[in-house]
């Protein structure tokens, strides 16, 4: 292929219109007179959806078979970004032998709410974590020279009416909690692509959205790839260019609107330029990789899938060490539940991959302890109702056993993309089940499969232990066995809060909104930066899980390496007998902020695996970044002066270790106005010694005659007011001060 600004100069207005609408549903368009080639994109995130046929966007039809990795909610579990680019790179490698460009993914929506039907394909509730998984993710896809796109941007948090909502978000929300994890990546990364949402974001659709496509994604952190549409998010070909969307997808065959626009005036034809340099960008960059492609070894990935579902599954709960089991035991094993048989091990929609092979946990438990010590018994059926033969069997199975392992979960019609769930629990028939085989036997495992969070409240204490195992991708059966019996240690850790009640949940109230529109009213407090500022209850924090051995955390030193950065180092001693990884979690408390802030908020972690007896230093550094918050009347970010308290812990519940750290803040001081409060003015660093001089000098009657009462109220009123109350300093003289305020500065 030619250069590509060699190429724009011989496309006409046409060409250049088609090259900014897809080719078909998963190619981008080729000009062939021009030399322009198409190149192929695939869903994504978790593993190759690539549709040789046909295309759909909903994963409705099948597709190439290709390694099915657990998909975000565990790989997010394990807190490995080593492993989500271990992932990426083999996901990548698949997808250049397949001559896919670019693979669409990750997704790093937050989880807003519980309900939404696609949080299995979405790391976390917390923006850093996502970012940070993400952006391993990608660094791992681009290693091998295939694309990612960056999805779905942005406050795409929910499935109901997601073509049409607007997610009113206020922008300190956005800033903080929504865009941080796409900030991180963008910058950090360099996505080949950024596929938009499909909803709208404070009332203009995110595909037409210049501040969210132009000025903060390219203007502010520098994005220089292209970005898509996601599958039929645009409206207005036209409006979507002129904010910043490079590509439509799939095509809509509206072409000469956008020729229509640029001889009209409408648009202008550097911006169709611009749009389509991007997309030959991408066009080049496939065509400039080598025509015969490495083969991918689908054991070697198929052994990597079974290593991240291991390392991502929660261990939530192991009353009296009854697990690990042991696999050289005799007594009976009753493995309960079809879900043991039949794996629930990816979510349903666009990202559904048609596995190269799959085990099933029955399989594996077999294959480890034994045929004849493994008694099943389905208990229930998927999507069928209760059957009560099905639980007199499994009943009998587990009085005869020494240990049951129950197999719970959701069934695939529970959740999906495309719509979102009304409820967390699991469903009633299995919770019967397990009250009925607990009568008969007190040593229950219950290990659970489902990729949106289940409730635990009701029934965890019917259980010895609990193993959320989540969506484990083809090999899960194999590493729920790994688990079960020891071979793997769990390491995983809640990327969400699992709530005590779904109404607990910051969203509840708000989500998911009507008359197509849904106001992020919580605002910044989404997950545990609720639970925890409130000081609530939940049935289990965010980052927490337990582990076959203990560790122990000493020796916090938070050393300053500059005027608003410090790195933390903490020793980790695995203080058990197995060898296991402790997710060393950094949480930074401001203590007094001039806003409201969350109690605490993550700002670093480190997975650090240990052999028993071992200690090792996890560092983990905090740059200005960890410290500061989004002011909407500055329109920037600020880091304040002042104490902050560096949390050290193994969940935002479990903070072991804590010491302070005095930032000098970054300088950036509110502006002070007449109509600023006399509270403003005298919170300021500079106008607060201005004002007390002007008013020591007279001026009015003194401020210092007022008692504590008045001076309340006097606080919240705008200083340029006070004098006509016969207080403060003359209105002509506040504006000399508000000068005064200025030059010092
Ligand atoms: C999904 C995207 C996906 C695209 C292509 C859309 O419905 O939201 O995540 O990449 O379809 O399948």
């Amino acid at each position: 292929m030619d250069a590509v600004e060699t190429i724009l100069g011989r496309l006409t207005l046409e060409q250049k219109a088609s090259l900014t609408s897809g080719g078909d549903f998963w190619h981008t368009q080729a000009v062939p007179e021009a030399g322009v080639p198409s190149v192929m994109v695939t869903d994504g995130p978790h593993g190759l959806r690539k549709q040789s046929d046909a295309g759909d966007a909903m994963g409705l039809g099948g597709s190439d078979p290709a390694t099915c990795f657990p998909p975000a909610v565990t790989l997010g579990s394990t807190w490995d970004v080593g492993l989500a680019r271990r992932v990426g790179e083999a996901i990548g490698a698949e997808a250049l032998a397949a001559h896919v460009a670019v693979v669409l993914g990750p997704g790093v929506n937050i989880k807003r709410s519980p309900l939404c039907g696609r949080n299995f394909e979405y790391f976390s509730e917390d923006p850093l974590l996502s970012g940070r998984l993400g952006a391993a993710w990608v660094a791992g896809v681009q290693s091998r020279g295939v694309g990612t796109s960056l999805k779905h941007y942005a406050a795409n948090n929910q499935e109901t009416d997601r073509l049409r909502v607007s997610a009113d978000v206020d922008e300190r929300t956005l800033r903080e909690v929504y865009l941080p994890a796409f900030e991180h990546i963008v910058r950090q990364e360099q996505p080949t692509t950024v596929m938009c949402a499909y909803n709208k974001l404070n009332g203009t659709h995110a595909s037409e959205h210049h501040w969210l496509l132009t000025q903060v994604l390219r203007q502010e952190w520098g994005f220089a790839g292209m970005v898509v549409s996601d599958w039929g998010a645009v409206s207005n070909r036209v409006a979507a260019l002129a904010a910043g969307l490079d590509l439509e997808m799939p095509p809509s065959g509206t072409d000469q609107q956008v020729v229509d626009a640029v001889h009209s005036g409408d648009l202008r034809e550097e911006v169709l330029d611009e749009a389509v340099r991007r997309v030959l960008t991408l066009v080049a960059r496939e065509q400039s990789l080598p025509e015969e492609r490495p083969a991918v070894d689908p054991d070697a990935h198929h052994a990597l899938a079974r290593e991240v579902a291991a390392a991502g599954a929660v261990l939530l709960r192991n009353e009296a060490g009854l697990l690990p089991l042991d696999p050289d035991g005799t007594e009976a094993l009753a493995v309960i539940g079809e879900l043991a048989r039949t794996p629930r091990y990816q979510g349903a929609g666009s990202s559904q991959v048609v596995p190269t092979r799959l085990d099933a946990a029955l399989d594996a438990v077999r294959a480890l302890a034994g045929d004849e010590r493994v008694h099943f018994a389905p208990g229930y059926t998927l999507d069928g109702p209760a059957d009560a033969t099905l639980v007199d069997e499994a009943v009998e199975t587990a009085r005869e056993a020494s240990t049951v392992v129950l197999f719970l979960g959701l069934p695939s019609s529970a959740e999906s993309e495309g719509f979102d769930r009304q409820d967390i629990a699991l469903p009633a028939g299995q919770l019967a089940l397990l009250r009925a085989v607990r009568a008969v036997n007190e040593r229950v495992v219950v290990v659970l499969a489902n990729g949106g969070l289940v409730s635990v409240s009701g029934w965890e204490d019917q259980a010895e232990a609990v193993l959320e195992g989540w969506l484990g991708g083809q090999a899960g059966g194999s590493a729920t066995a790994d688990l079960l019996f020891g071979r793997a240690n769990p390491s995983g850790r809640l990327t969400e809060t699992i709530p005590l009640r779904l109404e607990d949940t910051p969203s509840w109230l708000f989500f998911p909104g009507g008359e197509q529109h849904v106001r992020y009213g919580e605002g910044i407090y989404v997950g545990y930066r609720y639970h925890h500022t409130l000081g609530d209850p939940v049935a289990h924090p965010f980052g927490f899980g337990l582990s076959y051995t203990t560790f122990d955390l000493a020796d916090l030193v938070v050393h300053r390496t500059g005027p608003n950065a410090a790195e933390v180092s903490v020793t980790v001693t695995n203080t058990g007998p197995v060898a296991g990884s402790e997710v060393v979690q950094v949480y930074v408390h401001d203590r007094a902020a001039s806003v409201d802030r969350p109690e605490h908020e993550l700002k670093g972690f480190a997975k650090v695996p240990l052999e028993p007896g071992a200690s090792g230093t996890a560092r983990i550094p905090l740059a200005p970044e960890a410290f500061r918050f989004w002011s909407p009347g500055r329109g920037r970010w600020v880091v304040e002066a002042g104490e902050v308290e560096v949390r050290v812990g193994t969940s935002s519940a479990d903070i072991h270790l804590v010491e302070v750290l005095d930032l000098e803040g970054d300088g950036v001081l509110p502006e002070l106005a007449a109509s600023s409060t006399l509270d403003e003015w005298f919170a300021h660093p500079v106008g607060g010694p201005v004002l007390r001089q002007a008013l020591a000098e007279g001026g009015g009657r003194d401020l210092g005659e007022v008692d504590a009462h008045e001076r309340a109220i006097l606080g919240a009123m705008p200083l340029g007011k006070l004098s006509a109350f016969g207080l403060g300093v003359p209105r002509a003289a506040v504006d000399a001060l508000v000068e005064q305020v200025r030059a010092e500065r």
